[in-house]
């Protein structure tokens, strides 16, 4: 397994693989890696014949309250790991090989980061489509795979892959789940024991909207709402939204007719977590 650390390594060693024929999966990370992104790389592995992850805890996407400076780290835990799942290449740069002291380009999308985690996150999805453009013309890839868990980003990947041209192949993984259905994450590193405990309503959340919905409840603000109850009944919870919307516009809806995406943000303790899933009125 190769390690580069600098933008222009990475890109060499790509040009040598493609000059070679060879293609290449790329899985984008900001490390501290677990099963959820063990699961993205076990799906890019046999589409390619390169296997490429990146390591990059990317400054843009964090506003100045957020949790940048604590987020969890292991680089050798995730080595060991990128090294099991078959992973060839790990690009691994540091902050000043991904934004010179003159860096000064930002790509913004229109409308999908207007939702969901875009509201209480406002530069989060700026900072995303810009390292994950420069990620794709530094490591070349033809195929790139991201989790379901970030529902919206993966939405705003593939919008964006389609506006600007990028020749690349999205594929979204499904959501990977703790046995009691916390969706894994590394922000879970932050739980405390009790919090932990209190963790399990965002999915358990879900599953009570799906039982409602089977029963034929079709109103979203009275599911929204019986929702919310059932999260603030935990402990150390405060809900930051509850969504049920469009699964490719992610426009609010009002009535459950066709299959929708619902979608929510709890703040648990330090952590604020997230999950979503697809749900049918039949
Ligand atoms: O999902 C993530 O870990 C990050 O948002 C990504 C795609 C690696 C961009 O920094």
């Amino acid at each position: 397994m190769d390690i580069l650390k600098t933008k222009a390594d990475m890109q060499a060693w790509s040009a040598d693989k493609k000059r070679q024929g060879k293609t290449i999966s790329f899985v984008p990370t900001m490390g501290y890696l677990h099963k959820g992104h063990v699961s993205l790389l076990d799906i890019g592995r046999p589409l390619s014949d390169e296997l490429v992850l990146s390591i990059f805890v990317n400054p843009t996407q964090f506003s100045p309250d957020e949790d940048l400076d604590a987020y969890p780290s292991n680089t050798a835990n995730d080595l060991d790991l990128a090294q099991k799942a078959g992973v060839t290449a790990v690009f691994l740069p540091d902050k000043s090989q991904m934004y010179g002291p003159d860096y000064q380009t930002h790509v913004f999308l229109d409308h999908l980061p207007q939702y969901l985690c875009g509201r209480s996150r406002p530069v989060h999805f700026g900072g995303v489509a810009t390292v994950v453009t420069k990620l794709f013309n530094i490591v070349m890839p033809d195929v790139a795979i991201f989790g379901k868990k970030d529902f919206q980003q993966l939405a705003i990947i593939r919008q964006m892959v389609k506006d600007l041209d990028f020749n690349i192949r999205i594929i979204g993984g499904e959501i990977i789940r703790e046995e009691d259905g916390l969706a894994m994450s590394s922000r879970n590193a932050y739980l405390t024991t009790a919090q932990r405990a209190s963790a399990v309503c965002l999915s358990r959340a879900i599953s009570l909207l799906k039982q409602r919905v089977a029963q034929g409840v079709r109103s979203v603000p009275d599911l929204v709402r019986e929702m919310e109850t059932f999260i603030l009944s935990f402990d150390h919870t405060r809900v930051d939204y509850i969504e049920v919307c469009h699964p490719r516009t992610l426009e609010p809806v009002e009535i459950i007719q066709a299959e929708t995406l619902v979608a929510l943000a709890v703040q648990v303790g330090k952590s604020r977590l997230i999950d979503n899933a697809l749900i049918g009125p039949s």
